[in-house]
């Protein structure tokens, strides 16, 4: 059976939701500063440093709790740039990638002398180098390679295989380096790669360092010095058991670099981490607006849908789905749909939960993370409102 009974966590704040308009989405913050902790232990035994990525949430309040745990910020836009530094970001720990940055984007973050451009092209070398140029400055650049490793997830969500539009590929690396060789706007701080996101096979991130080690040894003949290694994210969490396990394995995770990746002297080792700092902490909460009885499956429809998280409809994601009512009453199936007009706006098929009334409270579970950043307005839909437990 897939689960009646509302978990522990949520039963805490379950009765304060009764009265809220919804959808909304609700996060627990002293799960997120429990994380928070775990991650920074964790990266603290080796001497790494963690960036957050912004596109997994960039609500300012998270931001204050991610800075204020030692966190820097991992941007792919100029605004995220912008609100990381409105969070109180020091720019000196923003990092700054993507495969289309604009001038406009650039001029930003060359205006506040971020850490690092993560960058993704010759061509865009060339654009940054000039742009540095034009204010008398130069630019702190990291080169993104794409080192073509399968990281076993949803092909979607995949970024680091030679089909992908990410980072800059191995035959253009010689006119890379001659470029930094001679244009004194550029300055190259290192290498980074990403190669995708929920990777829940800790192998993939061994294969990883294998192919670094090796970049690192082609780097080494160009007598290019890689004072840093940015090494991304991608570290996936556990969308069935979000209660069993709410915090991911971070020491497993920063043990695999610890130990495979050949590390030279006095050089840092930086990570883009998102979806593993914040996901378990946030839940979207939906009223049942009507219960259809069909003829070979029934129908709870939700006043949230494919507008409020897109990841079912996107990805065929799995989020658990828990009833907050005590549990009473025969378990039925139930296809879990939304309000929007689409046939993939459906958030379950055929699942068994305790029989649904109209007005009953449900929980998206593990929508923390490309959650409500991924929100739209289609079918102009309402924006719901934001809720912190601190706040309640
Ligand atoms: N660094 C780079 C360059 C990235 O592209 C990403 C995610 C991250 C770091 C953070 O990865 P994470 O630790 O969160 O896995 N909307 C999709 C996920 C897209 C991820 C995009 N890049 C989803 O809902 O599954």
């Amino acid at each position: 059976m897939n689960t009646s009974v509302v978990t522990s966590r949520l039963r805490q704040f379950a009765a304060q939701f009764e009265n809220r308009t919804t959808p909304f989405y609700f996060y627990d913050t002293a799960l997120l500063r429990q994380t928070l902790h775990e991650v920074t232990t964790a990266a603290r035994a080796h001497d790494f440093h963690v960036h957050y990525a912004l596109k997994a949430n960039a609500h300012p309040e998270i931001l204050v709790l991610v800075r204020e745990a030692g966190l820097g910020a991992d941007c792919v836009s100029g605004n995220e740039v912008q609100r990381a530094i409105d969070c109180g970001f020091d720019p000196s720990h923003i990092v700054f990638a993507g495969v289309g940055k604009t001038d406009a984007e650039i001029k930003i973050a060359l205006h506040h002398d971020i850490f690092c451009f993560n960058c993704e092209s010759l061509q865009e070398l060339e654009v940054i180098a000039a742009l540095a140029a034009a204010q008398g400055k130069q630019a702190r650049v990291a080169l993104r390679i794409n080192p073509n490793v399968d990281a076993r997830t949803h092909h979607y969500i995949t970024t680091g295989l030679e089909e992908n539009k990410f980072g800059i590929g191995l035959h253009e690396i010689g006119e890379v380096i001659a470029l930094f060789k001679q244009h004194k706007h550029v300055q190259c701080m290192g290498l980074h790669v990403h190669i995708g996101s929920q990777i829940t096979d800790l192998n993939v991130f061994r294969a990883l360092c294998t192919k670094v080690n090796r970049l690192q040894q082609l780097f080494a003949l160009y007598e290019l010095p890689l004072p840093h290694l940015n090494l991304g994210g991608g570290l996936g969490v556990d969308y069935h058991h979000p209660d069993e396990k709410p915090v991911a394995d971070f020491a497993a995770y920063f043990e695999i670099f610890a130990k495979f990746i050949e590390r030279r002297p006095g050089q840092q080792i930086h990570f883009e981490l998102g979806r593993s700092v914040v996901a378990q902490c946030g839940s979207l909460i939906s009223r049942v607006l009507y219960v259809k009885k069909g003829l070979q499956t029934n129908f709870a429809v939700l006043d949230a849908g494919m507008t409020e998280l897109i990841r079912p409809a996107l990805y065929q994601a799995y989020h658990k789905i828990e009833v907050l009512h005590s549990g009473e009453g025969e378990v039925q199936k139930y296809d879990v749909v939304g309000p929007v007009c689409e046939s993939t706006d459906c958030f379950a098929k055929a699942l068994e939960l305790p029989e649904l009334r109209r007005g009953d409270l449900v929980a998206l579970r593990t929508a923390g993370a490309y959650g409500e950043v991924m929100v739209s307005s289609y079918n102009l839909r309402q924006r719901g409102e934001t809720l912190f437990s601190s706040g309640l």
